[in-house]
């Protein structure tokens, strides 16, 4: 028997988890540095045991009929996996994994990072001088934004990140912490002092609400106009989990009309976001590319994760983060 084939969607990611994957394998990689067109994935994935694939690739069952039959594994290099027909792969018994845990920590840090940008204005304060709005030396109420001091912080989804922003948020001195989630109750959530809610009454009270929750049928577009119609004039909105999760029409009428104040996405639909998508018209919102996770030192470990779980299914082993 032949060495293992793994196919890989993309030429530059962290080549740790390439070199991982040589030393076993016989790896084919996509030879373009931007998400794989359809038509070269489904060449690419013809006749491979494993797959290595991103955020940006559709992996459906057109995909894994093309693939073949003796397709055993698909890892992405990444948390989110709604990317991927799990069903469909459950059904044919192909191990799934994620990266789950490795960007934790600079996913959370991020969050409080928007959190606070977006809630003490920090952006528009950057853009003022430069765009001749700095006229008078101090003004009492130019600017002023409200921090995370006192206020109630309302976490959607107290997964693994969900904790860790709300671990990262305590030392900031919030009043109140509430979450939404359709487990509950989590209790290391729960011994950090966060307090279960319904979703509607987490919506009324916060000041902060964050989006921390996978994307998939029950949570797309919860954020709708009912959600923010719901949401404190004054409350902050903030999404690093997925675009799909917000009803984006819905979230600039909002902005727009003052329903809510001001917003912080790292995350859209679609992505990338055309730079005069309407959205970007509005001055209350912050925009950010898809970076939560964005320092080498994660994608590597990242890109080392999904290369050890394609590895340890070929081997037949467990796999590190297996999906289901
Ligand atoms: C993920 O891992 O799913 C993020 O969205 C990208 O880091």
């Amino acid at each position: 028997m032949g060495r293992p084939k793994v196919f890989v969607t993309r030429p530059d990611v962290p080549q740790e988890g390439i070199e991982l994957l040589k030393k076993k394998c016989d790896v084919e990689i996509y030879n373009e540095e931007k998400p794989i067109t359809r038509d070269a994935l489904l060449k690419g994935v013809k006749g491979k045991d494993g797959i290595f694939c991103l955020l940006t690739d559709p992996i459906d069952k057109e995909v894994l009929d093309v693939a073949g039959p003796q397709l055993k594994v698909i890892a992405t290099m990444s948390v989110g996996f709604d990317h991927i027909d799990i069903e469909e792969c459950k059904k044919r018994q192909i191990a799934v994994s994620n990266t789950p845990h490795v960007s934790t920590d600079s996913v959370a840090e991020f969050t409080v990072l928007l959190m606070l940008a977006v809630g003490r204005r920090l952006f528009d304060s950057a853009a003022a001088i430069r765009q001749g709005e700095w006229i008078h030396s101090w003004s009492p109420l130019w600017l002023c934004g409200q921090g995370l001091k006192d206020a109630t912080v309302g976490i959607v989804g107290m997964g693994r990140i969900g904790q860790a922003v709300l671990k990262r948020l305590l030392p900031f001195g919030v009043g109140k912490t509430l979450y939404y989630d359709v487990f509950h109750p989590i209790q290391p959530a729960e011994e950090m002092g966060a307090i279960y809610s319904s979703f509607e009454d987490l919506l009324k009270e916060s000041d902060y609400v964050v989006a921390m929750c996978n994307l998939s049928e029950e949570t797309r577009g919860v954020f709708n106009k009912k959600a923010f119609s719901l949401m404190k004039k004054s409350a902050v909105f903030i999404n690093t989990s997925r675009g799909g999760v917000v009803n984006q029409d819905d979230l600039y009428d909002a902005l727009k009309s003052g329903e809510i104040r001001a917003a912080g996405l790292d995350v859209m639909v679609p992505e990338p976001l055309p730079k005069d998508h309407k959205l970007t018209t509005l001055p209350n919102i912050a925009l950010l590319p898809h970076v939560a996770s964005a320092e080498v030192s994660v994608r590597v470990l990242m890109s080392e994760m999904a290369a050890n779980n394609i590895l340890n299914a070929l081997e037949g082993k467990d796999l590190v983060s297996p999906v289901y």
